[in-house]
């Protein structure tokens, strides 16, 4: 399979219940994922956009979060709703505004 054209890391990370600094899986973060991966296929994007579970991005406390490379954007506070604009926009080259809560330097 080809280096696809973005990456969608979703933070699955999950910490116990107690931890003061969360987690994205208690988040929802998990089945965030696999509707991604659905989305994906149910688009037949599959060979351009790849979705992949990730430990901790260290945005722990705006998760569920999600990075997307090489745009080197990270969308936060994101829930399985938003999962088809994420897709869609990712199959365009777009960047959803309203999840965005870093945007880093491409380099
Ligand atoms: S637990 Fe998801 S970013 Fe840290």
């Amino acid at each position: 399979m080809p280096h696809r054209e973005r990456y969608l890391f979703v933070c699955t990370n999950r910490r116990e219940e107690s931890n003061p600094k969360g987690s994205c899986a208690a988040k929802g973060s998990e089945a965030i994922a696999a509707a991604l991966k659905k989305s994906l296929v149910d688009h037949g994007l599959q060979k351009r956009l790849r979705s992949c579970a990730s430990s901790c991005l260290d945005l722990c406390e705006i998760g569920a979060s999600i990075v997307v490379e090489p745009d080197h954007v990270a969308y936060g506070r994101v829930t399985e709703a938003d999962v088809e604009e994420i897709v869609l926009a990712a199959s365009k080259g777009e960047v959803v505004e309203r999840l965005v809560v870093h945007r880093g330097d491409k380099r």
